[in-house]
């Protein structure tokens, strides 16, 4: 099972198993992790699955779309170079071990 770790707003890191071809919003919710909101369901339409790629293999991630890179303009706390929406995010062989710190504020 392919991995993925989530560090909260208080430095606690949540390991949680991610099958392949789920994106990593869903797979925070299906673990109780609050922090991410996921309000649209995916539908790139909210910015509350905001997270900053901490480590991992960074190089595997999908390329950005237009349509999240606006939507990343609209996130309650600030854009920064590693901010990607976890939504998009979906786990694949090749992204086992990314490292994602949650966004605080996500509203
Ligand atoms: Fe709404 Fe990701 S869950 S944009």
């Amino acid at each position: 099972m392919t991995k993925a770790t989530f560090i909260c707003a208080d430095g606690a890191r949540r390991d949680v198993d991610v099958p392949v071809g789920t994106n990593l919003m869903r797979a925070a919710c299906d673990h109780g992790i609050d922090e991410i909101v996921g309000d649209c369901g995916g539908s790139l339409s909210c910015a509350t699955c905001h997270v900053f790629v901490e480590d991992g293999p960074a190089h595997a991630l999908p390329a950005m779309a237009s349509t999240e890179d606006q939507m990343l303009d609209y996130t309650a706390a600030p854009r920064q170079a590693t901010s990607r929406l976890s939504c998009q995010l979906v786990m694949s062989a090749a992204l086992d071990g990314l490292v994602l710190r949650i966004a605080n504020p996500q509203v």
